[in-house]
């Protein structure tokens, strides 16, 4: 491979599914059990709260019983060592990216950009604060900025909000020599939609690690398939040895 300086992976739910997190349009998948519009939407938690944070409170339950994968030790072992530009775009609102970083001495060019926001922050209302949170949000949960009831939602981007962290996603996008998508179907826009960027800024290379075929596959330079737990370690060792 040829040498490379700046890197952009995306990753989707199919790089936590072998942590033990359900994706969403796969056999048994979130969205089987709960339909988008019920649960995913801001004109759902504006008709029934509880049945939003009921769905997040789940997930964000779920996270003390998962660990991250090999996968995502993998590409944290990349934002250790690769000295170029490392940046980690996820749709994912686990945490499991963040705990496989933590404690490592991360080179200065990297980045983790939750795109779809994170189960461990809520957000006000009122005053759009960002604060960690752990537990459950319920009716009598209190903000810590208004110390009001009932103003938190969860820091989550719904269907049909602006996903963070675009300008910088984009600038990325453009600069990079090589583009990874891991774990993602490419069903939903912007994200599915980084490839053609890259592809648009002429100089990148493009790789999809997946279990299957993604929708956007055949835009991809080079597509690998199999488990993340085996696809992506195997992929980064040989970047790691080839161009750092
Ligand atoms: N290893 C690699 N890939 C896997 C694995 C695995 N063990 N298991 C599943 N996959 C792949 C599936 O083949 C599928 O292509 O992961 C992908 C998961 O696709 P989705 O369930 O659609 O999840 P994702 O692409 O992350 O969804 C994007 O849609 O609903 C919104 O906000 C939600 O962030 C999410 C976005």
């Amino acid at each position: 491979m040829k040498p490379v300086s700046s890197i952009v992976v995306l990753t989707g739910a199919g790089i936590s599914a072998e942590s033990g997190l359900s994706t969403f349009r796969d056999n048994n998948g979130l969205w089987c059990d709960h339909r988008i519009e019920d649960v995913a939407t801001p004109q759902a938690f504006a008709r029934n709260p509880k049945l939003v944070q009921d769905f997040y409170n789940m997930r964000r339950a779920q996270l003390a019983s998962v660990e991250p994968n090999a996968a995502h030790i993998a590409l944290a072992q990349l934002a250790e060592r690769f000295q170029g530009s490392f940046t980690l775009v996820t749709q994912n609102v686990d945490n499991l990216h963040a705990r496989a970083l933590a404690g490592r001495t991360l080179r200065s060019h990297f980045e983790l950009l939750p795109m779809h926001g994170e189960l461990t922050k809520v957000r006000c209302s009122e005053t759009e604060k960002i604060v960690n949170w752990q537990g459950d949000i319920t009716p009598q949960s209190q903000c810590a900025c208004c110390y009001e009831t009932g103003t938190l939602r969860p820091h989550i981007v719904w269907f049909g909000e602006m996903p963070l962290y675009m300008n910088k996603i984009m600038r990325a996008l453009q600069a990079c020599d090589l583009f990874i998508s891991i774990g993602t179907s490419g069903n939903v826009y912007p994200a599915a939609g980084f490839v053609q960027e890259v592809k648009r800024a002429g100089h990148g290379k493009t790789v999809e690690l997946n279990l299957e075929p993604s929708q956007g596959h055949s835009l991809f330079d080079e597509r690998i398939y199999g488990p993340a737990t085996q696809l992506v370690p195997k992929f980064i060792d040989e970047l790691i040895n080839t161009t750092i």
